[in-house]
């Protein structure tokens, strides 16, 4: 880590999992809930737009009362040190609030709207009314995440191909690397000769495709790799 010349960062919910925001699998998870999984979909929207964003506006006041803890504040600290591109599959504004710069939200970020018809985002306020409108032209606005059967942003996924392409050391922490096309970003650092290091308490499909594998906790993992 001390001779890394550009770093490339994946980090799944088990970061924010410390901040008391629940992962998506395993003991607790949030797609334990089957009608969780159908309002995270086109067609769960279509049905009840406003049963999707109440879920969303709950989702929003959980991330507001949470506060980043050590582990999103060591990746900030490190990338004031090392060049580094922090990709994020999480959803909840952590990682810019520690103060991460070179960030890319591959899911999008519930903290804001996004205009069905204009595109435009907004920052969202607590209390909402549900369905937010846009400010700029007044139509309906939709949370800015990504849901099943959807397509990453382009733009976000072309960065986070190129940080991975481009890296001589890839970190990935606390995802269970079981969704595409992010579990694959470490495949390309290998591809690329970089040095590959994941911390998880648990072992994931991407364990046997690292070159380290550190059984901890984002806090105490990152704590070891981040000196
Ligand atoms: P998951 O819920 O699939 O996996 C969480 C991972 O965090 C597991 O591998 C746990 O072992 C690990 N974990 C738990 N506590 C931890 C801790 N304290 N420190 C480090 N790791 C810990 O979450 P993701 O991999 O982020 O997508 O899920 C990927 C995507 O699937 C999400 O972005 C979401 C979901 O469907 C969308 O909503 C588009």
């Amino acid at each position: 880590m001390a001779d890394a010349e550009r770093i490339a960062v994946l980090t799944g919910a088990g970061v924010s999992a410390p901040s008391g925001i629940a992962t998506f699998r395993g003991a607790g998870g949030v797609w334990n809930h089957a009608e969780l999984l159908r309002l995270a979909s086109p067609e769960g929207y279509r049905d009840d737009p406003v049963a999707v964003w109440r879920w969303y506006a709950e989702r929003l006041d959980t991330v507001l009362a949470a506060a980043p803890n050590p582990a999103h504040l060591a990746l900030a600290a490190l990338e004031r040190r090392t060049p580094l591109t922090l990709v994020t599959q999480n959803v909840d504004g952590l990682h810019r609030r520690a103060g991460s710069g070179e960030l890319v939200e591959l899911h999008g970020d519930l903290t804001r709207s996004r205009c069905e018809r204009c595109g435009h985002l907004d920052e969202l306020v607590p209390p909402l009314d549900l369905p937010p409108h846009c400010s700029i032209c007044g139509h309906r606005a939709r949370p800015n995440v990504v849901w099943f059967g959807e397509l990453l942003p382009a733009v976000a996924l072309e960065r986070a191909t190129r940080a991975f392409a481009n890296c001589d050391v890839a970190l990935v922490v606390g995802t269970s690397g079981t969704v595409q096309p992010a579990a694959s970003l470490i495949g390309l650092a290998g591809e690329a000769g970089a040095v590959t290091i994941e911390i998880n308490p648990e072992t994931t499909p991407l364990s046997r495709r690292v070159d380290l594998s550190l059984r901890l906790g984002a806090v105490e993992g990152l704590a070891e790799v981040v000196v």
